[in-house]
């Protein structure tokens, strides 16, 4: 579905969290648009796996993309992938060398800068995607260390301070360009840029998926975004979804 390419803003100075306010909110949002939903403060932020996300006011980034696809779209597995794509792609024009923990978290020197949350609502005959990302700004060492795994910010590698709303609309000018490639051509037209910007490529790692826990050499990206895993015994595992517990 191509959208309209100017973007719908909504800010709060305080919300629990950007997502669970565009999901609680999706039939008034326009179906036909994005709607960039931002906060200077998340009191209840929200991670993969019913995990907590820590963001500091005015020093994270908290964003929330809404926009419509068609229902069962095949593509709907790789947004969150995408905004990866388009977070590595946003920092690298700033200078940064980041790399794509599968299947979706930023990593910068092996530590997490930003991670991402995608949720699907049914809105009528479309399918309404909240599309989240948390991205360490201006965050500093005593914030880090507030943070339950290794974690860093765009400030503490480059020692200097972002203006988060130029970080935002760097992000979000490489998102709607992805974005029409995805929906025009599907994920195998990323594939090769997300896979060369993965981390742990040839490395061994374990991924955790629901109670089981598989290691192996970390091998390559499917051309739909599975992780492909080879164990000891030569045989390469396909992975649609889990956690890589290196941290
Ligand atoms: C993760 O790494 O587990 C995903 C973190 C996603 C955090 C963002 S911050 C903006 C949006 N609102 C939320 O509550 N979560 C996402």
């Amino acid at each position: 579905m191509s959208k309209d390419k100017t973007i719908n803003y909504i800010h709060f100075e305080t919300i629990d969290s950007t997502n669970t306010w565009a999901k609680n909110h999706a039939s008034i949002l326009d179906p036909h648009k994005i709607t960039c939903i931002t906060a200077k403060e998340q009191t209840a932020g929200r991670g993969r796996f019913k995990n907590q996300w820590l963001s500091f006011p005015e020093k994270s980034l908290c964003a929330t993309l809404y926009f419509c696809v068609p229902k069962n779209s095949s593509y709907i597995q790789n947004l969150a992938q995408l905004l990866s794509i388009s977070c590595c792609k946003s920092l690298t024009h700033f200078g940064f060398t980041p790399k794509i923990k599968w299947p979706n978290d930023i990593l910068l020197n092996e530590k997490k800068v930003a991670g991402i949350l995608c949720e699907i609502t049914q809105v009528e005959e479309l399918s309404g995607v909240v599309l989240g990302i948390g991205l360490n700004v201006n965050v500093d060492q005593t914030n880090i260390e507030q943070i339950n795994q290794p974690a860093t910010s765009l400030f503490l590698i480059s020692k200097k301070e972002w203006n988060l709303e130029k970080v935002l609309q760097n992000l979000l000018s490489y998102f709607l360009e992805d974005l029409s490639t995805l929906e025009s051509k599907g994920f195998q037209a990323l594939h090769s840029y997300y896979e060369e910007h993965l981390a742990f490529k040839g490395m061994p790692i374990t991924v955790k998926n629901g109670d089981k826990q598989v290691s192996g050499i970390c091998d390559s990206i499917s051309p739909l975004g599975s992780l492909f895993l080879k164990t000891k015994e030569d045989q390469k595992i396909e992975i649609a979804t889990g956690v890589i517990l290196n941290s």
